[in-house]
């Protein structure tokens, strides 16, 4: 442009004489921008280009020279990047602050919990220690309390266990073909005597009887089903009834655990499975519940790339239904 310009002004200064002043201002105006634009081109653009190299190397691509390459428009592009640059930071940010409630919650979640049967354990055996130990009945009662208080603890860090496991993403599988009909007589069992206590019948539907081949890790699937099964004790009505529903889906098996219990509003079903979350908070604390029997169960089936669904009506009953792969599906 700078060398058009000059070219010109000489072309009309040769040709008009009288206009040599004029023809010295134009030189002199096109050697000032050539220069500009040099030292723009020069300078600042090298500058740009080393800063762009630097924010290149410092998100740490492996790229090629090639990638440190600016345009035609390098402020444009840089802005650009940096725009880019900075939607990426924000929306890590709020990923971290997420993480950070979660845990936070999370800890705040366990401390409440673990208060609650350390406390009592500690109330009892002051009491005991303060002279009922004297009446043996009273010792005998405290000491079953404080043993109920222990075994909530217990039951609670063995949930807390598995769902570290689950949620560090290392857990291991061991996959294995197996008769799902077996494993529900076994769980039936495990489950038997916190049935009896409330009178409650848990049986197979019928038709559902046949063996049913199922691949999957047997272990994760038998808390699957305990947790369900006992929740569906928990939550039940006293003489009440829990059936399992098996139903052939061709690559699959649906199993359902179905009971007449308490039900549950429509407005909980969507946060059932969170840890910690429960519909009745005293009731279930009362009952036993460690409050992570479900969210175990959900991550059960995830990493066995299933889900898990429910349906419930208040004061009807509760049927939550989940799928389990066949061999070779
Ligand atoms: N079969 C059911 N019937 C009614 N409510 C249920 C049933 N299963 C689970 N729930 C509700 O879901 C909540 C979460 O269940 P869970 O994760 O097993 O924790 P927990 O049983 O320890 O409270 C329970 O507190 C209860 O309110
Ligand atoms: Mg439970």
């Amino acid at each position: 442009m700078v060398s058009a310009i000059l070219v010109a002004g000489l072309a009309y200064g040769l040709g008009n004489p009288q206009s040599e002043v004029m023809l010295l201002g134009a030189a002199t105006g096109a050697l000032v921008l050539g220069m500009v634009y040099f030292i723009i081109n020069y300078f600042i653009y090298r500058k740009i280009k080393k800063i762009y190299k630097t924010i290149c190397s410092t998100k740490a691509i492996v790229g090629s020279e090639g990638s440190y390459l600016l345009n035609e428009d390098p402020i444009g592009q840089v802005y650009d990047e940096v725009q880019q640059w900075s939607k990426e930071q924000t929306s890590k940010k709020e990923e971290a602050d997420q993480l950070e409630k979660y845990r936070k919650d999370f800890l705040g979640n366990v401390s409440h919990e673990l208060k609650t049967p350390i406390f009592n354990i500690q109330g009892y055996i002051h009491t005991l220690l303060d002279g009922a130990m004297d009446d043996p009945e009273a010792s005998l009662n405290f000491l079953k309390k404080a043993a109920r208080s222990a075994d909530r603890m217990e039951a609670l860090v063995k949930d807390l266990l598995i769902i570290s496991e689950l949620e560090s993403g290392s857990v291991k599988m061991d996959w294995e073909n197996f008769d799902l009909q077996e494993l529900l007589q076994d769980v039936f069992d495990s489950v038997d005597h916190k049935a009896r206590q409330r009178s409650i019948q848990i049986q197979v539907k019928a038709g559902c009887r046949a063996p049913f081949m199922v691949r999957a890790d047997r272990k994760k699937i038998r808390q699957v089903l305990v947790n369900l099964l006992s929740n569906s004790i928990y939550y039940g009505n006293d003489h009440g009834l829990t059936q399992v529903g098996v139903y052939d889906m061709d690559r699959q098996f649906l199993v359902e655990i179905s009971d007449n219990g308490l039900g549950i509003d429509a407005e909980h079903l969507s946060r059932l499975f969170e840890r910690f979350y429960r519909v009745d908070k005293g009731r279930s604390r009362s009952e036993g519940g460690t409050g992570l029997g479900l969210a175990i169960v959900k991550h059960m089936l995830e990493v066995h790339g299933q889900t898990i669904h429910v349906r419930s009506s208040v004061g009807v009953g509760s049927t939550f239904g989940f799928t389990l792969d066949k061999p070779n599906a």
